[in-house]
């Protein structure tokens, strides 16, 4: 049996969480295979609202493996913290297993992680302060702590000892005042380790094993294809490759048993954080969407900016990761805007640019070419839940207009449409496309 790849292909909160939430009640096992507590996916479960920054988003299926691949930066005293509050909402969370490869967030990563943003001046991402860059860059500086390490607390030991005193000058060097112990940091890392000893596993040979019982494995993606350390707005995206060839570096699996690529792309676009955002929208208009949308951060509170569906991004986000169906979400928030408008091109220098620029010069300079489309009427709350019931007819025509100008613009079918935060809200239209 082959795996299933959810990756978001804008900048982040398209609504990923919502997507494997659903997909993953006829999945075996949901992975996390990069970022870390960067993200937040909020699942919606009848009133009750779950945000999950390092967990799975299967993981409120108990009878469904939760896997934090290799290629996640892991901050324990998060996860801890995750792990607690679903135990206090009455989960048991023995479902979850964390590769012994997975590093660390150390709290050192977390203090480098501002130095660095407030020494970045106008290059700052605007980071969500959760130590990701830092992790990675120690990761593949090699001087990084891994699972295996906390459980073995002599390793751990001769590790801090040569790796504290370069972050101590590091952060001095930074302009930071914080003193670094290496026997607190020992403490910390072994009480973490004593913690979640009983979650860690060999996860790629787990994968491998469920793959072979023909079980279905599901990998999540964080971020967005545009935020991906390779793909994304360099230097404003994140640390992590994000794309869905990502899946099979971070879980630890071939790219042989990817078989299908699901896009999910939120209506509009939207983005927390800084950087160049050609069809950003301000005023009235963001307003409306940004309230009507709650579209504020889920791991930090910012209000995230908006602007119209890029179908560049969309069609860039096509190629990189190769998706194979899209799965189309709040499209409720955009019913009954008037003067509802998709990017389909940039213009630059007098010049049509189709292709998203690597320059970010050049991308600050790009002017959306905007095309107007119908709006379609905005039906009252349980409207929406009860047409996504009845099926794809009973959606509004110029709704259904939009997606499929949209599915053939970037030659991807829609597999699933989202018309509202609940599993309830979900159109899967996979049997529709033959998929
Ligand atoms: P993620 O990071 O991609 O998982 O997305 P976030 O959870 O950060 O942000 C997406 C938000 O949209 C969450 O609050 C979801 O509950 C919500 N959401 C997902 N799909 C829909 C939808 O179709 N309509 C509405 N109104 N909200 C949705
Ligand atoms: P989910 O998984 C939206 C953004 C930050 C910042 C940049 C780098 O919920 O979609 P980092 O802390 O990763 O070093 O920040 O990336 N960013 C996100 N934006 N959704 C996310 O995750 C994000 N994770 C990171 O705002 O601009
Ligand atoms: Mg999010």
């Amino acid at each position: 049996m082959s795996a299933t790849v959810v990756v978001g292909a804008q900048w982040g909160d398209e609504g990923k969480g919502k997507v494997i939430d659903y997909l993953a009640e006829r999945a075996d096992v949901v992975v996390r295979f990069q970022g870390g507590a960067n993200a937040g996916h909020t699942v919606q479960v009848g009133d009750e609202t779950y945000k999950f920054h390092l967990l799975p988003s299967g993981i409120l299926r108990p009878e469904k493996l939760n896997v934090i691949g290799n290629g996640v930066v892991v901050d324990p005293a998060k996860l801890i913290e995750e792990v607690d509050a679903l135990r206090g909402r009455g989960y048991e969370v023995s479902n979850l297993r964390v590769s012994d490869r997975a590093h660390v967030v150390m709290p050192y990563h977390k203090v480098i992680d501002r130095l660095e943003e407030e020494a970045k001046g106008q290059l700052k991402a605007g980071t969500t302060l959760r130590g990701i860059g830092p992790a990675y860059e120690d990761k593949v500086g090699r001087l990084g702590i891994r699972f295996v390490d906390l459980l073995e607390e002599d390793v751990l030991r001769a590790k801090l000892q040569l790796i504290v005193p370069i972050k101590q000058k590091v952060i001095t060097a930074l302009g930071g005042t914080e003193t670094l112990s290496i026997e607190e940091l020992h403490k910390q890392g072994a009480a973490w380790g004593a913690r979640l000893k009983e979650h860690v596993v060999d996860a790629s040979v787990l994968l491998d094993d469920q793959l072979r019982k023909g079980r279905r494995v599901l990998f999540e993606g964080a971020q967005g294809t545009h935020l991906c350390i390779d793909h994304g707005i360099y230097p404003f995206g994140t640390s992590s490759n994000c794309v869905a060839g990502a899946a099979a570096t971070g879980g630890g699996v071939g790219p042989t048993r990817i078989s299908t690529v699901l896009g999910v792309v939120k209506a509009y676009t939207s983005r927390v954080g800084t950087g160049p955002f050609p069809t950003e929208l301000s005023g009235p208009l963001a307003e409306y969407i940004r309230e009507k949308g709650k579209e504020y951060g889920t791991t930090t509170g910012r209000p995230r900016r908006v602007g119209w569906l890029d179908l560049v991004m969309l069609r860039y986000s096509v190629r990189v990761n190769g998706l194979t169906g899209l799965a189309v979400t709040r499209l409720d928030v955009l019913a009954g805007i008037p003067e509802l408008q998709v990017c389909m091109a940039y213009k630059h220098g007098g010049q049509k640019v189709r292709d998203f620029p690597a320059s970010m010069k050049v991308l600050a300079e790009c002017e959306p070419v905007l095309e107007a489309f119908d709006p379609w009427e905005d039906l009252a709350g349980e409207e929406w839940r009860k047409a996504a019931k009845q099926g794809y007819k009973a959606l509004p025509t110029e709704l259904r207009r939009y997606v499929e100008f949209v599915s053939a613009e970037v030659g991807v079918p829609n597999d699933l449409l989202s018309v509202g935060a609940g599993r309830e809200d979900t159109l899967d239209l996979r049997a529709k496309t033959a998929r």
